[in-house]
């Protein structure tokens, strides 16, 4: 068997998704990845527990927040060459999966250019985590044969957005809670129906997460408080399932002391749904349940 692993290979950037936020979605490979790291450039929406993989590393955040503070594509990339050329093991940790509405392609181009190698480790997108965690399923045999997902992020216009509301089948907007009064004009006006159901989820997969199932007529008036929305996916057409029976303790948080984190009582309450913290003296805030900040640039993640 060959061994040869890229990861171990100083100089190496590894690009790794980290999943939406709950551990548990954390791929293998990214673990592993994380254990060998020297530096970790990392997202604000990744967990500290996921940090703490890589105790070893050095943490460089690089989080880009929407409309907030944000350190530009343009320094990260920079970063990425940087810490590359300088021979240590870096991996880019990003949120859900680089390649889905993660600008992976750009800092692979950087990467690229400059002639550092790199490597993919795909992780699980918030698009599948998010929403099957909640219990909706993106397809159904005899329901719909395929779906369409898009960003709503400023650069995409009411017009792509009307294009997009064609669709034959359910619809995942992304970056989507500020355009919601837009979204709900341009489907109706598509001919999608008012009463379509609209399923919301912010913050999926983490303590503070929030489901609420409305209409694509009632959208912009739930989504009207944006900072209680952020981030979350809306699906258009798209409902939870009849069978779908949540974990007794999901949405709870346990706070454990330090040792216990990785015993066996800690591992029985995670499988049930729980979310462990650390007591408050610990404690580092989750980066998904920061308020939505307010307004001061303009350019979008
Ligand atoms: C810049 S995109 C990154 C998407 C990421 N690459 C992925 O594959 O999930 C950020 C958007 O992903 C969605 N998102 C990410 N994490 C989420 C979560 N835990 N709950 C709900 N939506 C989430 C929101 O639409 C958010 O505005």
């Amino acid at each position: 068997m060959n061994n040869f692993d890229p990861t171990t290979e100083p100089g190496t950037v590894s690009l790794v998704g980290a999943g939406p936020g709950d551990p548990d979605l954390l791929t293998l490979g990214a673990a592993r990845a994380l254990s060998r790291a020297d530096v970790v450039l990392h997202d604000n929406l990744v967990c500290p527990d996921i940090l703490e993989l890589a105790p070893q590393a050095e943490k460089i955040n690089v989080g880009k927040l929407p409309f907030g503070e944000f350190t530009s594509q343009r320094v990260i990339n920079a970063l990425l060459v940087r810490e590359g050329s300088l021979g240590r093991n870096v991996v880019r940790l990003k949120g859900g999966d680089p390649f889905l509405f993660g600008r992976g392609t750009e800092e692979l181009e950087a990467l690229h250019n400059a002639g550092i190698p790199f490597r993919v480790i795909p992780g699980v997108s918030s698009l599948n985590g998010v929403l099957g965690g909640a219990g909706l399923a993106l397809t159904a045999r005899g329901r719909n044969h395929g779906f369409a997902v898009f960003s709503g992020a400023g650069q995409t216009s009411n017009d792509e957005i009307r294009r997009w509301a064609d669709a034959p089948g359910p619809i995942v907007v992304f970056m989507g809670v500020h355009r919601a009064a837009d979204i709900a004009r341009e489907f109706i006006a598509a001919g999608r129906a008012a009463q379509e159901p609209v399923t919301v989820i912010a913050r999926g997969g983490t303590p503070r997460a929030l489901v609420a199932e409305t209409t694509l007529g009632t959208l912009p008036e739930l989504l009207a408080e944006t900072g209680h929305w952020t981030p979350a996916i809306i699906a258009v057409g798209i409902v939870r399932e009849h069978a779908f029976v949540a974990r007794p303790l999901d949405g709870t948080v346990a706070v454990v002391e330090d040792k216990p984190l990785d015993g066996e009582l800690a591992d029985l309450m995670r499988a049930m749904g729980a979310h462990i913290a650390r007591p408050a003296r610990n404690a580092v805030p989750h980066p998904l349940s920061r308020e939505a900040p307010q307004p001061v640039k303009k350019e979008q993640p």
